[in-house]
Parts: C-alpha cells; sequence; structure tokens
C-alpha cells in the first residue's frame, strides 16, 4: 500500500484538475448532467485520451458505458462510438445522451406533456411505487408517463421521469443515492439544517426537468457531430463493438463498490425495464478479475494496429496488473490521477489511475508526442 506522500509524488498533474481549472459546470456540461449516475468519469478525460490516441472518424468502443460519458465525448470529437451495458436504464440513458433533437419538436413535446389528459383508471401500483411514493407524488408521476407516449422523443421524457422519480421518492433530503428506508414524518436535516419532511408531490420535478433536459439536449446540439452513436443491451463478456476498434476508453465497475441496477431501482420499477442483475460484474469479488479480462480480451481482440486501451480504475486491491495479463494486454503506460471530488459525499482524498495498454504481441513503439 503506498502512502499519501508517495501516491502525491506520482501524481499526473496534467490530469489532475483543480477546481478552478475545471470547474463543476464544465464537468457536467450539456447532456452529461442530464440525469444523477454514480460512478462516471469526467468528461474531460475522455477528451484528453480520445486527442492523445484517437482519431475523428476511427471507432470508440466502450464495453462499461455506464451513462454513456465516452460515447457523448466521442460524438463531440467526431468519431463513431459504440458502447454497451449490463443495465437497460444505463443503456437508455446513452441512447437519449447521444441522439439528435429538433428544437421545434421538443417544444411541441414540452406543451403536450403540459396539458392535463383524462385520469385514467389504474391497477394496484407495484410494492416498490406503494412503499417510496406518496399517493400524490405517484398519481403525478404515472400520469406524466401516460403522456409520454404520442411524443416525438419519449426516450427523453422517460429519463425525464426517472430523475423526478429520484427527487419524489420518500428518502431524506441529504440521502438520495443510496436510501435505506422510506422516511414519512419530520426528520433532522443535516444538508438544510433543519426539521425537514420528505416530498409528496413530483409535478415540480418534471416541470424543472423538462426544461432542463430541453437546454441541456440543445447545448450539445451546439457541438454534437454526425457520427453514429451505437448502444447495445447486455453483458459485455459475450458483446463484440459492431467493428475493428480505434480506440477503447472504458471505466470498468470494481468489486462491491456500486450496485448499478439497484442505484436506478425506480427507474426500472416505473419504466418497467428488464433487470439483468446476475450478469453485472463487481456485485462480489468472486470471479470479478476473470469478467473484466474477458471483457478486456475481447476489445484488444477487435483493436486495428495502432489501437489502444485506455481503462480508468481506482486499483485499490492491485487487480489490475493481473487482469490486463489474463486479457492478453501489455501495460504502455500507468498514470495516477488525484480526483476533484468538491460535490461528491465522500470525504478524503481520491485518485484513479489511468491504464493504456496494447495487445501483449505488439512490438514497443516509440513513444509518442502528447497533446
Ligand atoms: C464505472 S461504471 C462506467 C461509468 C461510465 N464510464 C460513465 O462515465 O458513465 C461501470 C458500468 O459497467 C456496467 N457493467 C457491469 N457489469 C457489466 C457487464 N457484464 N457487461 C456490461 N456492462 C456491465 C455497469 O452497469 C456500469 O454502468
Amino acid at each position: 500500500m503506498r502512502t499519501q506522500a508517495a501516491l502525491y509524488e506520482e501524481i499526473d498533474l496534467e490530469l489532475s484538475w483543480s477546481e478552478a481549472e475545471l470547474p463543476e459546470r464544465e464537468r457536467t456540461k450539456h447532456v452529461h448532467r442530464l440525469h444523477p449516475y454514480l460512478g462516471k468519469y469526467v468528461p474531460q478525460l475522455v477528451e484528453t485520451f480520445l486527442r492523445r490516441y484517437g482519431h475523428p472518424g476511427g471507432l470508440v468502443w466502450d464495453p462499461f458505458a455506464g451513462s454513456g460519458t465516452t460515447l457523448v465525448e466521442a460524438n463531440a470529437f467526431g468519431a463513431p462510438a459504440a458502447g454497451c451495458d449490463v443495465s437497460a436504464f444505463n443503456c437508455l440513458l446513452a441512447r437519449v445522451k447521444t441522439a439528435e433533437y429538433q428544437g421545434e419538436a421538443l417544444l411541441a413535446d414540452v406543451v403536450a406533456l403540459a396539458e392535463c389528459g383524462e385520469a385514467r383508471e389504474r391497477g394496484a401500483p407495484s410494492a416498490y411505487l406503494a412503499e417510496w411514493y406518496a399517493p400524490r407524488a405517484l398519481a403525478e408521476l404515472l400520469a406524466f408517463r401516460d403522456r409520454i407516449p404520442g411524443t416525438a422523443y419519449p426516450d427523453l421524457w422517460r429519463v425525464v421521469l426517472s430523475r423526478a422519480a429520484r427527487s419524489a421518492r420518500l428518502a431524506r433530503h441529504f440521502d438520495l443515492d443510496f436510501p435505506a428506508e422510506p422516511v414519512r414524518g419530520e426528520y433532522a436535516c443535516y444538508k438544510h439544517r433543519r426539521l425537514c419532511r420528505p416530498v409528496e408531490e413530483a409535478d415540480k420535478f418534471l416541470r424543472r426537468y423538462v426544461r432542463d433536459a430541453v437546454q441541456r439536449v440543445l447545448q450539445f446540439a451546439d457541438v454534437r457531430g454526425c457520427s453514429e452513436a451505437t448502444v447495445l443491451h447486455g453483458d459485455a463478456r459475450a458483446l463484440d463493438p459492431p467493428g475493428p476498434v480505434d480506440i477503447v476508453v472504458t471505466s470498468p465497475p470494481y468489486p462491491g463498490l456500486i450496485d448499478y441496477h439497484e442505484q436506478h431501482v425506480y427507474a426500472f420499477e416505473l419504466l418497467g425495464l428488464e433487470r439483468r442483475d446476475d450478469d453485472e460484474i463487481g456485485r462480489g469479488v468472486a470471479g470479478y478479475c476473470e469478467g473484466v479480462a474477458a471483457v478486456l480480451r475481447r476489445a484488444g481482440q477487435a483493436l486495428r494496429p495502432g489501437g489502444r486501451v485506455v481503462v480508468v480504475v481506482n486499483d485499490r486491491r492491485g487487480l489490475y496488473d493481473g487482469i490486463l495479463d489474463a486479457a492478453g494486454l501489455r501495460l504502455e503506460d500507468r498514470m495516477l490521477r488525484h480526483v476533484n471530488r468538491r460535490t461528491g459525499r465522500r470525504k478524503g482524498e481520491y485518485f484513479e489511475e489511468v491504464l493504456v495498454a496494447v495487445p501483449a504481441g505488439r512490438r514497443p513503439r516509440a513513444a509518442t508526442t502528447r497533446a
């Protein structure tokens, strides 16, 4: 285990942006903050490596696509991109972020979504929805869901619905990531420093997030390229990219850290998405190294000559030398990055590593000039 002082000695300053160099509004620019997602990397990291090793027009592959950060940045860089994820919600989010939108059709959707329709007869809500929502909040969420079919961009509004559903749960205001149980009465809220009550309505969130989503997709439209972004839903151990890959930029899950299905459980419930929890890598340590190695081996085999695999990890357990070896990859460069987490709830210093690897059989090349 390296000491804090030793870690500071190794930090790559080019990749360790301070708050002043890379403020929160840049880290969460346009579609990158369309919906909360725990465990994503900063878009500027992807941008840096695409500029360093990628080529406009060359396919970018992210087998652990998550919220779609790599795909969005690849598109802005001018490269076609493809990614896969085992979580149907993450796939929906990545598709929505990379899609193309027309201003007029968006505005027509906004008007249609604001219209009050006939109240519909519904059966009893699922046990989860009945437990986690006040009756009024649930009725407002379901009424919004009823208005989505028939809009021009149903998937965008499904993401907005999910975002509002996250905010409208009977959860403590400071505990929105993984609330353990619903709260129904007053509680001491350390975020607002007073007694708070859980929210009991959803319309105010729906209105706010509809507006925010429109602004964000239109902001991205200003930098969006015309290359295609493909999102595959499935287990990356069994999926290949749609063609020869120029560069892989990815961040695998880490064992026992984040349950990627559970963090969006409300979306799975409201949107009726298929869960594939058993295929999720990292829910435990068992099978973790073999799983990630299998994914990276496929990625390495899909590389064009000269292509690279860039993996962002927090390798506290020192697993990645073995994983790269098992994947048939050779480490070309290893960089340590200090992560500025001003907005995160977790305290303390946080470091992550960027591993740059190539197929083990490839002859070492002269060092490339960094952008
Ligand atoms: C660290 S996150 C990636 C975050 C992403 N870089 C971003 O910025 O949004 C890892 C992702 O791997 C996905 N995942 C876990 N097991 C998987 C599997 N077997 N196949 C494909 N994706 C998987 C999780 O659902 C999660 O979205």
